[in-house]
């Protein structure tokens, strides 16, 4: 991410924006902000925003006297989130580093980043530090790829067209998803009795062409991959052709991407 400029991370940010949240992300925002019942005044901190979805769904329930802070790393992405919510608070900044203090929040949601952090079980005890004593703490992670056979064949679509290290990079947000060791991890970083339950979502793209442009250019550039126009039109062609069982008779692509939500109260 270091060598990319600004211009270039706020362009991966809209690409992201644009084909990865309608599709899955603001389901899972949905299922989530539901499920934590947010009620008017609380304050809701949302650890590795993006581009703010989950801050902004959950904004719509926390009411006047509530507030939502979103916080990201990734510059362009806030920009993003800015554009999408002035009126909500954007804080650049780390989850193993929250700049807050202890207390801070009534509830804390952390929506598939979990995976991408350098030190988790930091970011957890973090996340433990900044909540009130009546706080809650809601995270989402995908579960392994064995479970999700549709990324799975695209990603050995994308195999013949990038570098063997850089595959396993675009595996990585599924690393959380065996529960033995997601419950290990959890357990490491003082959470004691996590709650571990499934959710599903519904993955939809209007067309393969997007469900590709989605990683092509909202994802592979922070893996530093990039592919030509030929490669890309030729990466369209084999996904039509090897995931054509979930194809829809609109031309739309849908698969199902299971996930785990880790349920955490401090009382
Ligand atoms: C797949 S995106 C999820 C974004 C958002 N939660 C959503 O549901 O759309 C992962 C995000 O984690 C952020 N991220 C990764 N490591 C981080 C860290 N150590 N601290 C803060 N943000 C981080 C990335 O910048 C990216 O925006």
């Amino acid at each position: 991410m270091s060598d990319l400029s600004i211009q270039e991370l706020q362009q991966i940010a809209e690409s992201y924006q644009k084909y990865l949240v309608p599709a899955m992300f603001k389901e899972c925002s949905e299922q989530l902000v539901s499920h934590a019942g947010i009620t008017p005044g609380q304050r809701v901190l949302d650890i590795a925003c993006g581009t703010g979805i989950l801050a902004r769904t959950a904004a719509k329930q926390v009411g006047e006297n509530g507030s939502v802070v979103g916080l990201d790393m990734n510059p362009g992405m806030l920009s993003v989130a800015r554009q999408l919510a002035p009126d909500l608070e954007w804080q650049q900044g780390i989850a193993e580093e929250l700049p807050f203090e202890d207390n801070s929040f009534d509830i804390t949601f952390c929506q598939f980043s979990l995976m991408f952090f350098q030190d988790k079980q930091t970011a957890i005890r973090e996340m433990l530090r900044i909540l009130t004593s009546q706080g809650r703490l809601y995270i989402a992670v995908f579960n392994s790829l064995e479970h999700i056979p549709a990324y799975q064949q695209l990603l050995s679509i994308y195999a013949d067209f990038v570098d063997e290290d850089k595959v396993h990079f675009l595996s990585s947000p599924f690393q959380l998803g065996d529960i033995q060791e997601l419950n290990s991890l959890l357990l490491e970083s003082g959470l004691e009795s996590p709650r571990i339950t499934s959710g599903e979502l519904n993955a939809v793209w209007p067309d393969v062409r997007s469900l590709v442009l989605a990683d092509v250019e909202g994802w592979f550039p922070l893996a530093g991959i990039e592919l030509g126009d030929d490669q890309v039109e030729e990466v369209i062609k084999q996904t039509k052709s090897e995931l054509g069982e979930y194809i829809n008779g609109d031309g739309s692509i849908a698969f199902t991407m299971p996930y785990h939500l880790i349920s955490h109260k401090h009382y």
